[in-house]
């Protein structure tokens, strides 16, 4: 044993030194040549839009509410109103997973909606007599099991936001939006709301900003109408209010949802979505 180790011991030694060196042989600096520039790291895009939206509602007087991607069909749906039979809830739409049970499945949110409950019942439970004024912006990932296309991908963000209160209208909705729009777009961009229909908020309405490339004459940003749809809102339903907590009788509220990849696609004139998660330096570098 007493031989064995010590011819080992020998070798290792010898190829020790051997690898030490070819080391000092082939490996050698040259002081002379210029240093490597280091990537500096910056923030994603849509990252920075999300926080300038942030920061818009912030100056409006809205807070920041997190809510979890993991849901249930309970709240990304039945509590929202959705129908039973609703398209959005297809097994090809969502991305369903373990757990849950039959009627109320575990899915990854397909909206920033359901957090407008969770919300709800936080701020009603506080004082369920008297619940609170609710001006809550909630950011955060989005999935839908859709094709992949330049406008449609699998995961994506959403920001919403949810005023609930004593004597808010449909005015509060359309000041609120457009001013925001006059903030992120420029101080004279015009903006027009179009009845839509959401499951969630009765009246509905989806807001449009003139475009900014051709200033409403018709360009193929627009596709000829003059017009860019930006967001969808509306007068939060009474099933909803009450799901969340508070007596539509008395209460009333608005809500919206708008997704930060299109409006930085649209203010940088990007024309594929799928640039976002392509982690291509030569694409993120231009934020
Ligand atoms: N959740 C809707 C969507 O994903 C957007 C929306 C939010 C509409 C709030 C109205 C009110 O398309």
């Amino acid at each position: 044993k007493q031989a064995l180790e010590a011819a080992l011991e020998q070798k290792q030694a010898v190829i020790q030194q051997a690898g030490i060196t070819q080391a000092l042989e082939g490996e050698w600096v040259d002081v002379t040549l210029p240093g490597r520039k280091r990537a500096v790291g910056r923030l994603h895009p849509v990252t920075q839009t999300m926080r300038e939206i942030q920061r818009i509602f912030a100056e409006m007087g809205f807070q920041v509410y997190r809510s979890r991607d993991v849901e249930t069909d309970e709240y990304n749906f039945q509590l929202l109103n959705f129908p039973p039979n609703h398209p959005a809830r297809e097994m090809q739409d969502s991305f369903y997973m373990k757990g849950g049970s039959e009627d109320n499945p575990t899915l990854l949110r397909t909206h920033t909606s359901p957090g407008q409950i969770h919300a709800m019942r936080e701020y009603s439970s506080k004082d369920p007599e008297n619940p609170p004024t609710v001006r809550i912006i909630l950011p955060g990932m989005c999935y839908r099991f859709e094709q992949i296309t330049a406008r449609s991908e699998i995961q994506f963000t959403q920001v919403e936001g949810l005023a609930v209160g004593e004597h808010i209208t449909f005015g509060d909705l359309k000041g609120t939006l457009s001013d925001f729009a006059r903030r992120f777009f420029s101080p004279d961009v015009r903006t027009r709301f179009r009845a839509s229909h959401f499951p969630f908020t009765e009246p509905s309405a989806e807001m449009d900003v003139e475009c900014f490339v051709c200033h409403g004459e018709g360009c193929p940003v627009c596709k000829r109408t003059g017009w860019l749809e930006i967001l969808g809102s509306g007068m939060v339903h009474p099933n909803v209010l009450r799901n969340g907590g508070y007596d539509p009788e008395r209460y009333s509220g608005f809500a919206f949802g708008m997704g930060p990849e299109r409006l930085t696609m649209l203010r940088y004139r990007i024309e594929d979505i799928r640039y976002f998660w392509r982690n291509d330096m030569r694409f993120l570098e231009q934020f």
